[in-house]
């Protein structure tokens, strides 16, 4: 920015060198996603995703919002690189539209499609910004949904497919690739609660689902590295530490199946090679894993260079007798469990805030599961802002980046190989079922105008870029 001084009002910097200094190279981003900030959805040959599909079928979005629009970023992204830049971020996380670069899922590279992509990763090298590129964040081009979706296997070989197209056409010029971002969300919340894209509701097919995600990630990876043999891949997962709301052992065994389904699911196969033993038992009336053939989990599993993670808040949770909720569960054979809050804190997603899990996570991920570097690939936070005088002093935001960052840096004084940080977002953007409602931007966007305002938490993260560090507390 012009002028990293601390703005006013905000008062956690202060002068001199930083106190909590993170390692040489750490490395600072943040990050977005195609489908939230693209719009241009019919443009230079583009066909529909499943969430073209959803968010234009009414009642799936609130208010019927739509990416149609979202931030114009496909025909702003020189200024938004820009922005970039005067926040003096070391990387950007972005994702690549499937149906962009190519239609409908199948055949030959979409060029027009591509271009987009190679003009954004030019443009940040320019600035000295390291791409990190994510193949797939939730947007399935909606001919593949149409043909059976995540549910069936073909999509896993699809998904290959696209990959080694992308790393083809940029591997020269992008040396970080996630495969899938949060696998769980697109399984469980896209076909089991159906609240995502594509919004249906079978247990048994959102199992399914994560099974092929994950081998669709491990194909991915074989054909980029054969593809790019330099290049570092990786997967992104949101994990979320699950504490039992009491000693009680149900509260314990509630803690541990909702642990199963939604960290060591992922964590397991493609860490180690295999899906848990109690996990399996718990799904014992919802699939017989019939859909596993063998030497899929040698695929899962195939080697990485870095594991992304991606934290916003903790799960407490308790037992209970019959569905927590009514309708349809994102935990296919624990639909009793339920979610309890702690009373504390909480974001305007009504996500508590827990800077403390993030460290959990972060060294539980290590500990139990590797020693490759980590990265956490997002972390932020949804708060009401306010433009007063043409600025958006957001120290709700800001401080919750502060304490998570200190809980970031207190992972690596304990050992874990945390190499980078990525905000999310970058930009207010399309929060998918909430579409425009909840904004999570460390710039806020006017979707009237398009005017993009650096929040006083853009302005505070420049400054701990900078300093390669946090103030003293
Ligand atoms: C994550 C998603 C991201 C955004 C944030 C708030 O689950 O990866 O696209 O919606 O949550």
């Amino acid at each position: 920015m012009s002028n990293p001084a601390s703005p006013p009002g905000v008062g956690l910097l202060d002068e001199g060198p930083a106190a909590l200094t993170f390692p040489p190279g750490f490395l600072w981003g943040a990050a977005t996603a195609a489908y939230q900030i693209e719009g241009a959805v019919a443009e230079d040959g583009r066909t529909p995703s499943i969430w073209d599909t959803f968010s234009h079928t009414p009642g799936r979005t609130v208010a019927g919002h739509t990416g149609d629009v979202a931030c114009d970023h496909y025909h702003r992204m020189p200024a938004d690189v820009r922005l970039m830049a005067d926040l003096g971020l070391k990387s950007y996380r972005f994702s690549v539209s499937w149906s962009r670069v190519q239609p409908d899922g199948a055949g030959p590279a979409n060029q027009r499609g591509l271009d987009f992509y190679r003009r954004l990763v030019d443009e940040l090298r320019a600035y000295d910004i390291e791409p990190w590129l994510t193949l797939y964040h939730w947007d399935l081009p909606q001919p593949l949904e149409d043909a059976g979706g995540w549910p069936a296997r073909d999509t896993a070989g699809r998904f290959a497919d696209y990959a080694q197209l992308v790393a083809d056409a940029l591997g020269d010029r992008v040396n970080h690739f996630t495969t899938l971002n949060e696998p769980w969300c697109s399984a469980f919340l896209g076909y089991g609660s159906g609240v995502h894209a594509p919004g249906r509701t079978n247990g048994t097919d959102a199992l399914r689902a994560g099974h092929h995600l994950m081998l669709g990630h491990g194909l991915a990876v074989r054909a980029v590295r054969a593809s790019r043999p330099g290049a570092q891949l990786g997967v992104t997962v949101n994990l979320y530490p699950v504490t039992p709301a009491t000693d009680s052992p149900a509260d314990a065994d509630a803690a541990r199946r909702i642990d199963g389904l939604m960290n060591r699911f992922f964590l397991d196969p493609i860490l180690r090679g295999s899906y848990p033993t109690d996990l399996r038992a718990d799904l014992r009336g919802v699939t017989d894993f019939g859909h596993v053939r063998d030497g899929d989990l040698a695929i899962i599993s195939t080697p990485l260079d870095q594991v992304g993670v991606n934290y916003y808040t903790r799960h407490v949770v308790s037992a209970g007798t019959g569905p927590a909720e009514p309708g349809p569960s994102p935990w296919p054979g624990s639909e009793d469990v339920r979610f309890v809050s702690r009373g504390i804190p909480v974001t305007d997603m009504d996500w508590e805030v827990d800077a403390p899990g993030l460290l959990e996570t972060l060294q539980r991920v290590h500990r139990e599961y590797t020693d490759l570097p980590i990265y956490v690939t997002e972390n932020g936070a949804a708060f009401v802002d306010e433009v007063v005088d043409g600025r958006v002093d957001d120290t709700d935001r800001l401080a919750y980046f502060d304490a998570h960052l200190r809980a970031a840096h207190a992972a690596i004084d304990s050992g874990v190989p945390l190499k980078g940080y990525f905000a999310w977002s970058l930009l207010d953007n399309f929060e998918w079922a909430w579409g425009y409602t909840k904004r999570f931007g460390m710039v806020r966007v006017d979707y009237d105008d398009q005017a993009r305002i650096p929040k006083s938490s853009a302005r505070w993260y420049a400054e701990v870029i900078r300093r390669n560090g946090l103030a003293a507390q």
